[in-house]
């Protein structure tokens, strides 16, 4: 089993840097866009066949570290009784957005598997497979309330805050709720053989460090904690988020995933001694091979001196030539030795 994933994770030295894509399995696949054509997204994620040849396809193709489950932050909020979709080119939608207290008192927490059976079966039959780690993963509990509540994506969360703002036991009530499901749907996961799990807390990087503070970083210490019993390493991820990055340092997490506004080298003196994650434009793959490769070359050297997962700063595009992503785990690997 390739293990540098999972050392890097660790903090442990490894022969060269690691490296995964956030959306390493998408539409800038040619085989992704054919299954789509003939399945809708909640159909690849829901047949375990399926997730599985979408989840191992680019550590075939790419040669890539480690493979992360194919499927949505969305996925656990259906059995807790949320009605959405994932809209093309938007996201996430609900039927309806949860703003009072009886909307919240209508999420039912998880029954063990139920309504998730396929996820286990999915991610033992990846196992099987693979000779690389295998990435399990949750949205985290402020990037999902920000769905549920504002009811799709946002600009500006203006519903989010005044929630936490003027409504702070509803808001309370809400965390609670999610970071129960979380740490029931990551124990889910573990237990069918995930190695690892990410959070995505994607949109954090929204609230001012007073306000993650006060009323998200409660909920995630006590979650971090939960899920630190299941001995895996715990990565956290979030979108613009450089201003709260002394403040995840003192979270446990094993790796704090960056994005591509922060230079690693100062975010690594503020992360505590974590190994971190990131953190290339992702655009910037749409560019010239020379300049991905000058891009690349200062990522890892901005990654030196200490833990460095390389990755993409988000999710890679749909205008990404595959090609290029090749190219560029090779060179990872190739410079990163
Ligand atoms: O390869 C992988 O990264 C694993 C699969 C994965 C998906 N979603 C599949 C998917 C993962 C890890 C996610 C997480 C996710 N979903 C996040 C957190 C990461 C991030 O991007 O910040 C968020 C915010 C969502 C919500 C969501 N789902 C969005 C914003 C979108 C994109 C909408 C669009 O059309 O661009 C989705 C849909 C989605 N989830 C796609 C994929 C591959 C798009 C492709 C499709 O429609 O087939």
């Amino acid at each position: 089993m390739n293990d540098r994933f999972l050392k890097a994770c660790r903090g442990e030295p490894t022969d060269t840097v690691p490296v995964w894509f956030m959306r390493q399995a998408g539409r800038y696949q040619a085989e992704y866009r054919m299954l789509r054509q003939r399945y809708e997204l909640l159909d690849l994620i829901h047949d375990p066949d399926l997730c599985c040849q979408v989840t191992t396809l680019p550590v075939e193709q790419l040669g890539v570290d480690a493979a992360i489950l194919f499927s949505d932050i969305m996925v656990p909020l259906g059995p807790m009784g949320v009605s959405y979709r994932i809209q093309e080119g938007v996201g996430p939608v609900l039927e309806r957005p949860f703003r009072t207290a009886d909307d919240i008192a209508q999420l039912r927490p998880l029954n063990g598997t139920q309504g998730l059976d396929f996820v286990p079966v999915a991610i033992q039959k990846i196992c099987q497979q693979l000779s690389a780690p295998l990435i399990g993963f949750s949205g985290a509990p402020f990037t999902l309330a920000s769905y549920l509540i504002e009811g799709g994506p946002s600009r500006l969360y203006v519903a989010t805050k005044r929630m936490l703002w003027a409504e702070p036991k509803l808001w309370a009530r809400l965390m609670d709720r999610l970071s129960e499901m979380v740490a029931a749907y990551a124990t889910i996961q573990v237990q069918a053989g995930v190695h690892a799990i990410q959070l995505f807390d994607s949109w954090a990087g929204a609230l001012s460090r007073q306000d993650f503070d006060r009323a998200v970083k409660p909920y995630l210490v006590s979650l971090v904690q939960e899920l630190m019993r299941l001995h895996v390493p715990l990565l956290y991820f979030s979108v613009g988020a450089g201003h709260l990055m002394e403040s995840l340092a003192d979270i446990p997490l094993d790796v704090i995933g960056v994005d591509w506004r922060h230079p690693l080298g100062e975010m690594r003196r503020r992360a505590g001694g974590r190994t971190l994650q990131g953190n290339l434009d992702p655009v910037v793959l749409l560019a010239p091979w020379e300049t991905i490769e000058d891009s690349a070359a200062e990522v890892l050297r901005q990654g030196q001196g200490g833990g460095h997962i390389f990755n993409l700063g988000h999710g890679v595009l749909p205008a990404t030539d595959p090609v290029n992503l090749r190219r560029l785990v090779d060179f990872v690997h190739h410079q990163g030795a």
